[in-house]
């Protein structure tokens, strides 16, 4: 895999949803690639955004409160900008449900619009989005990878595809270089653990840091793979520099995939107390759980060298520590 520090240095870098979970830990490594980094969020407060997860480097980035799906404020933004890692999104797949059109704005419409301002106003920008693994909906066999049949069990799935292919598509018609990463669960320091809005994962961190029980839906089997945040960035840097990447679609993935039953066991065994019991699905949850999935990720692994690094016991230590420190930021 190329080194891709060396692209950075003086580079105008835009980190849309810069205030999340993925984009403020993309925001420390790029600082420290020497990039000139602009973060534009819209801190609504049910999605990651936090100002504390810039903290430690508020004073070497640029922040902006906008939101993109004002088309002229990201007029302005994007201009002069050498990548965009285009990671705002709504994230909760049961608020898609119950607002669909909030999650239809953000997640699909505002992405047309930040393509057709990049085609008008900036058409030598890099853009790598971030998209999910949602998208593949209940998996017809595992693991899943970029060839399997997309048909998503929530609105925001439909959504996020949506998103991808206009990426994809102003590649290929109007040569913008643009791909796409489907991630699957990402977990890591700075995710939102207030709720599950985000992912269950921060959600049960918080409780087993608070002393609360966890709560585990269904029977505990369903099978899932999880890639350590400084994995996941690992992947989008090294894809937004690499020719070969430009209007391709890359799963990310773990080649380990846990069950949740053993998931919550690992959890309590690494922070030494604990508790969890197995409780039947909410209805609402049921009907839009994809149930087993992992990711097949030979593709990215053939095509730019990416795998990831560190393993769940690690990376469920970092993340732990991070929240007995800083949890109160967070809760
Ligand atoms: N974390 C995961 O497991 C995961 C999995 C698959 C895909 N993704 C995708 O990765 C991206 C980043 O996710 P994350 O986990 O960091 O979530 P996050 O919620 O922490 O980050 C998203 C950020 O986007 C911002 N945002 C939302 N709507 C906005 C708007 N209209 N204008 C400006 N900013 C807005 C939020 O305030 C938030 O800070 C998202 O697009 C998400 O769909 C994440």
């Amino acid at each position: 895999m190329q080194n891709p520090v060396e692209y950075f240095r003086n580079k105008n870098v835009l980190i849309t949803g810069g205030l999340g979970f993925i984009g403020s830990n993309l925001a420390h490594w790029l600082v420290r690639a020497g990039a000139k980094v602009l973060l534009v969020d819209s801190l609504i407060p049910e999605y990651g955004g936090n100002l504390f997860n810039v903290n430690d480097i508020k004073d070497k980035v640029t922040i902006n409160i906008a939101d993109v799906r004002d088309v002229h404020s990201m007029r302005y933004l994007v201009q002069g900008m050498d990548y965009l890692f285009n990671l705002a999104g709504q994230t909760s797949h049961l608020d898609s449900m119950r607002d669909p059109y909030t999650d239809l704005d953000i997640n699909c419409r505002a992405q047309l619009s930040i393509l057709e301002t990049c085609r008008k106003y900036n058409p030598e920008i890099k853009i790598i989005f971030a998209s999910t693994r949602q998208i593949y909906g209940i998996p017809d066999y595992l693991p899943v990878d970029e060839k399997h049949l997309l048909h998503p069990t929530d609105v925001n799935g439909i959504n996020k595809m949506a998103g991808e292919w206009y990426h994809v598509l102003y590649n290929n018609v109007y040569g913008i270089r643009a791909c796409a990463l489907r991630l699957t669960n990402t977990y890591g320091p700075r995710m939102r653990v207030k709720d599950a809005r985000q992912t269950f994962l921060g959600l049960w961190i918080k409780q087993l840091i608070k002393g609360e029980e966890i709560k585990v839906f269904g029977d505990g089997k369903q099978l899932r793979d999880f890639n350590y945040v400084d994995d996941v960035i690992e992947a989008l840097v090294c894809a937004v520099t690499n020719e070969k990447a430009y209007g391709e679609i890359f799963n990310l993935g773990d080649s380990s995939p846990i069950s949740l039953k053993d998931l919550a066991e690992l959890l309590i065994e690494i922070n030494g107390k604990g508790s969890y019991s197995i409780v039947p699905f909410p209805p609402d949850r049921k009907k839009i759980d994809i149930g087993d999935y992992y990711a097949d990720y030979t593709k990215i692994k053939k095509t730019l060298g990416w795998e990831p690094k560190v393993s769940l016991r690690e990376g469920l230590t970092k993340t732990l520590e991070y929240y007995r420190k800083f949890g109160h930021h967070y809760w």
